[in-house]
């Protein structure tokens, strides 16, 4: 029987007519009933589904908990697939294809007979992916994480993601572990389905999902194979259905005050750099302002409480037994540090109705504010002549004695540069030197590498040097650490200064005053920029043809998020919630 006219599903399958026919006869070869067209809100089910993506391998049986939840509150579910970036395995790096995604998720929304949707995360750039895409179509939306693997173990010790592969290979070409030791830790660190149990960037980013208010409590840290992540899939079915009947539109949800709770949740557990891009690229798909000073005038003197690597000791396992998110922003809010109580979540609540009684069972992970990780965690926006539109350093990753540093610039052209000469013996450079990589931001690496926390000459490593300042236009694995700038804007492949640094420069960096500073008068610096053309690499890759070429035309500046130029802004209006 034809639906009554009600939810946007109704344009497709509410009709008595030819087109109904149509819409309906086919999806019935897969065994749908006449009543199931009866009016009931239809649920997309977006699934980043991928034995290419490991982290996300588990979503079959994710979707088919989520699938329960819509029947069971009256809807009915629809899975579909989407492009899938993978952190691990996809190159030039899964940052490249992030808008891509979006993109395929944007349009699958607003081409189909789709009321409201659940959005299936978990790797890092499929949780902005398929948020941006949703966010561009403002219909209902919730998240669902993977959820994180269960703590590495090698050793009869936790190891953590990502971190551990930066440890042991410096301790490798440092000569303080063999080979073999190094290799026995691979099967080890990737136990269990789920993304990575560090707080890198896929932990960080289902963290800004809660504490944006796009998903139900505790989403963050439940462990994927946890049965508990299962009923939060089931309930969020159950809860899609009704925010569907409610009109709850993802713009009631991700508002300015989302966006700088967030900013303020990024530096209390010491969160990824890559949050800086995603938030303002989700934030710029709603049309909500958001600017990279934001993070210094909302995050700073926020201490890092939750003592998880990359920069603590912890692992994501720990984090949820010991309260997870909500603890966290219990925390805060108890203290008046949870700028915006009052905002709007998925659930119908408030955030901080939803914490406000979250309990807590261990200060050791979740830690006091007056007793932090790091006093003050929030992240550092830099600016000066070398970076001109901002640069980025997480200061809870990086070594207190590095944040005022003055050093001599030892340059390196590009990646493949940096990988021929960083071991070279002949190399001059001491523990005092200042890193400068080039060429790897957006356009120059065709998608910004995360590559920024460049490996230590092994000469100094083996005399006992552990950081060093670094500075790029790259971004850096939620899972690295060290003191280094990340993000700088404009990036010399858009004829940024960074392009003009040689070797030998005396470089600055005052991480507690904001200040990054190439002393290299202005004139010297307009000389040497007009003496070489630093787009001549990106505009190679271009040459090439079809996405790439898309890419290096389009793509903005770190500061700016990264997004396509032309998908920024919410195409919303033109996707009705209600059929006339
Ligand atoms: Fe997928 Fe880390 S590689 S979450």
């Amino acid at each position: 029987m034809p639906q009554k006219a009600r939810f946007r599903s109704a344009e497709w399958f509410g009709s008595a007519d030819k087109n109904g026919f149509m819409y309906r006869s086919w999806m019935k070869n897969q065994g749908i009933p006449d009543h199931e067209f009866d009016g009931r809100p239809i649920i997309g089910i977006c699934n980043t589904f991928s034995e290419l993506t490991p982290c996300n391998a588990h979503f079959r049986k994710l979707a088919e908990h989520v699938k329960k939840g819509v029947l069971e509150a009256g809807g009915y579910p629809v899975e579909f697939p989407v492009f899938s970036n993978g952190e691990s395995n996809l190159r030039p790096t899964a940052m490249f294809t992030r808008n891509l995604a979006s993109m395929d998720v944007e349009e699958a929304i607003r081409g189909n007979p789709l009321d409201g949707v659940v959005l299936l995360t978990g790797c890092d750039k499929t949780t902005p992916a398929l948020l941006m895409g949703a966010a561009s179509c403002d219909i209902p939306a919730i998240v669902v994480t993977g959820g994180p693997m269960l703590n590495g173990k090698h050793k009869g010790r936790d190891i953590g993601s990502g971190t551990v592969v930066w440890q042991l290979s410096e301790e490798v070409k440092a000569g303080k572990i063999s080979i073999h030791d190094f290799m026995a830790a691979e099967a080890g660190m990737s136990r269990s389905a789920g993304t990575c149990n560090t707080m890198g960037t896929a932990s960080t980013m289902a963290c800004m999902a809660e504490s944006l208010g796009v998903s139900l409590p505790h989403n963050a840290a439940i462990p994927a194979v946890d049965s508990r992540r299962y009923v939060l899939a089931h309930l969020s079915g159950n809860r899609i259905v009704d925010m569907v009947k409610e009109d709850l539109r993802l713009s009631r949800v991700l508002t300015r005050e989302a966006f700088e709770n967030a900013i303020r949740t990024n530096a209390a557990i010491g969160g990824s750099t890559n949050a800086v891009i995603h938030l303002k690229a989700i934030a710029g798909r709603m049309g909500v302002e958001l600017e990279l000073d934001d993070w210094n005038r909302v995050g700073r003197g926020t201490p890092t409480i939750v003592d998880l690597q990359p920069s603590g000791r912890f692992l994501m396992e720990e984090f949820y037994y010991a309260g997870g998110l909500p603890a966290v922003l219990r925390r805060l809010g108890e203290a008046d540090r949870l700028p915006h109580k009052e905002a709007l979540t998925v659930n119908g609540q408030t955030l901080w109705d939803n914490v406000k009684d979250a309990p807590l069972y261990n200060d050791q992970v979740i830690r006091e504010l007056d007793n932090p990780l790091v006093d003050d965690g929030g992240m550092c926006v830099l600016r000066g002549n070398l970076a001109p539109k901002g640069a980025v350093l997480k200061p809870s990753a990086a070594s207190p004695e590095l944040m005022r540093h003055r050093g001599r610039a030892v340059v390196f052209e590009n990646f493949d540069d940096y990988k021929a000469r960083i071991n070279d013996p002949d190399l001059e450079v001491d523990a005092d030197s200042v890193l400068v990589m080039k060429h790897c931001g957006p356009k120059g690496y065709h998608g910004m590498a995360e590559v920024g926390n460049m490996g230590l000459p092994a000469k100094l490593l083996a005399q006992g040097v552990t950081d060093m300042v670094r500075i790029s236009d790259a971004r850096m694995s939620g899972t690295a650490y060290g003191t280094v700038v990340l993000h700088v804007a404009p990036e010399a492949a858009a004829g940024g200064p960074l392009a003009a640094v040689e070797n030998g420069d005396w470089i600055e960096l005052d991480a507690y005053d904001g200040r990054l500073h190439l002393d290299v008068d202005e004139a010297e610096l307009e000389r040497r920029l007009s003496a070489s053309d630093p787009t001549e690499a990106s505009r190679r890759i271009a040459s090439s043809g079809g996405y790439r070429q898309l890419y290096i035309e389009h793509v903005l500046q770190a500061d700016e998020g990264c997004d396509f130029d032309f998908l920024v802004g919410c195409r919303g209006a033109d996707v009705p919630r209600h059929s006339h």
